[in-house]
């Protein structure tokens, strides 16, 4: 059907409603994480990160590229507070570099670590833009790694006291706590396809690393609420799978149970209902010994109340299981690599929306995914407060010969989205914020800088700044705390 505008047109006596606007309060703010943005990788005390040694081990990231300047977020800080207030940013979620502040990953705090984070929160707030603290965005201390990483439960507590010394430090200054950022990518991308830090491809250390990520997160919650004032809100980004079969056989059906199992309900089961789905025990029985793995008193730990639950979501996950059994777990769309980030969901195929436009990932754009997931989350949990941590876009983005960067795909996609979540708000669903993906061009990992999802241009070069028309298009957004007409 061809669209016909509004205004040249009589309206049908059952035109939609005007949007309902956002609430009072929503919170526009915009996103980045230590190693993606703040380089300065051996400074004022640092140590490796995982990220670190992976980034510079030959093969592992695309160009060579590592975050040892990154977008030098660490010695720029108060340009980019500046930029952020220029855009009318009202929050700013940035994470905290572990091994910044706990060289080795145990121990007393560094405070030459702790002040620049203490300096960030300063700016920030002198700014206006409230802080929201992640504590853990993938780049654990090598040191822990050593020990065994993720895999191993000691690395769960060593969590909860990095939790407990930042909330000691910040806690006066900061509302919002996040305690990990997306742990289906820790534990799966980087111990099952190993196509992330540490690169490891062992289907039981990523079920080890979800059990005890699972763990890092209640614990850690537990120690933020010890520490903490009591107003202050405590929470979890998870990049929820916005699940769908291909067709409607049952087959199609089971990929997708499966895939929702290891892909959400393995976090939100023990996180948000006190315990472990029993389909995803039985799939992953013969991977690791979940009765030897889950101590007594673990699960009532991990589902330690949160305040607020943050989603990131870029795509949809759409799934079948081939007639002749030979699906594919390792084509989707999370890198390339010879193991399954799935365990116990092999020959599931992983599919792209028809008929919809592509990012620079592949990514199929899909705004109705968004507005999906947040409906089904909201239903699952009445009472608990949604917050879009993440959303984007990584399209190829150039500088024009007038210096300005236009990107109207990216806008295009913000735009869906950020309709999708209004419409999620009419239909009922608590959200309370939405975090553009990112404040700015960074080290997308295994893509290095060879990705860009920055609503601000980096010239690597030069570090020089440059609010794509995207930023300026967000700016207004705020401004008028609402969609354009
Ligand atoms: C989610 C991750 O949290 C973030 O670090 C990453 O850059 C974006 N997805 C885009 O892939």
């Amino acid at each position: 059907m061809t669209a016909v505008r509004p205004d040249t047109v009589p309206q049908p006596a059952t035109a939609p409603a005007a949007p309902v606007p956002f609430p009072t309060g929503f919170v526009w703010g915009a996103a980045t994480a230590a190693y993606q943005v703040e380089g300065a990788a051996a400074e004022n005390g640092r140590t490796p990160s995982i990220w670190d040694t992976f980034s510079h081990t030959p093969g592992k990231v695309l160009n060579g590229d590592t975050g040892d300047v990154a977008a030098d977020h660490f010695h720029r800080y108060r340009d980019d507070v500046a930029l952020m207030k220029r855009l009318g940013l009202k929050a700013y979620r940035f994470s905290v570099s572990w091994s910044r502040v706990q060289p080795t990953g145990r121990g007393p705090a560094v405070e030459r670590g702790l002040d620049f984070y203490r300096a960030l929160v300063d700016e920030l707030l002198e700014a206006g833009i409230e802080p929201v603290a992640t504590l853990y965005h993938w780049d654990l201390p090598q040191e822990l790694e050593d020990a065994g990483g993720w895999p191993e439960r000691a690395t769960a507590e060593r969590f909860a006291e990095y939790a407990a010394i930042m909330a000691r430090a910040l806690g006066d200054r900061v509302g919002t706590w996040t305690t990990l950022n997306e742990p289906w990518c820790t534990a799966f991308l980087g111990y099952g396809s190993g196509v992330h830090a540490p690169g490891r491809t062992e289907p039981a250390a990523a079920l080890r690393a979800a059990h005890h990520l699972n763990l890092a997160h209640g614990r850690a919650t537990e120690a933020l609420r010890a520490n903490l004032p009591a107003a202050a809100r405590t929470s979890v980004t998870l990049n929820l799978h916005q699940v769908r079969p291909l067709t409607g056989s049952a087959a199609d059906a089971d990929a997708a149970r499966r895939i929702d199992a290891v892909g959400n309900r393995i976090f939100t089961g023990p996180m948000l209902k006190g315990a472990y789905p029993e389909d995803l025990l039985a799939d992953t029985e013969r991977i690791v010994n979940w009765p030897e793995l889950i101590h007594d008193g673990d699960l009532a730990a991990i589902a330690a109340p949160i305040d607020v639950l943050g989603i990131n979501y870029y795509t949809p996950t759409i799934v079948s299981t081939p007639a002749d059994g030979t699906g594919d777990t390792r084509n989707d769309g999370h890198g390339s690599s010879d193991h399954s980030p799935w365990p116990g969901s092999e020959h599931v195929a992983f599919h792209l929306a028809e008929g919809k436009p592509r990012t620079a990932m592949n990514w199929s754009v899909d705004p109705n995914g968004l507005h999906a997931l947040l409906m089904d989350v909201a239903r699952e949990n009445p009472g608990l407060p949604l917050m879009v941590t993440e959303n984007g876009a990584a399209f190829e983005d150039t500088v024009d010969a007038d210096g300005r960067v236009h990107d109207p795909e990216r806008i295009a996609y913000l735009h869906g989205h950020l309709a999708a979540v209004q419409r999620a708000i009419a239909d009922g669903a608590d959200v309370r914020g939405y975090f553009l993906w990112s404040l700015m061009d960074n080290f997308e990992w295994g893509y290095g800088y060879a990705k860009r999802f920055g609503a601000v241009h980096i010239d690597y070069a030069t570090q020089r700044r440059t609010p794509k028309s995207s930023a300026h298009w967000y700016s207004e957004v705020i401004a008028r705390h609402g969609l354009p007409p």
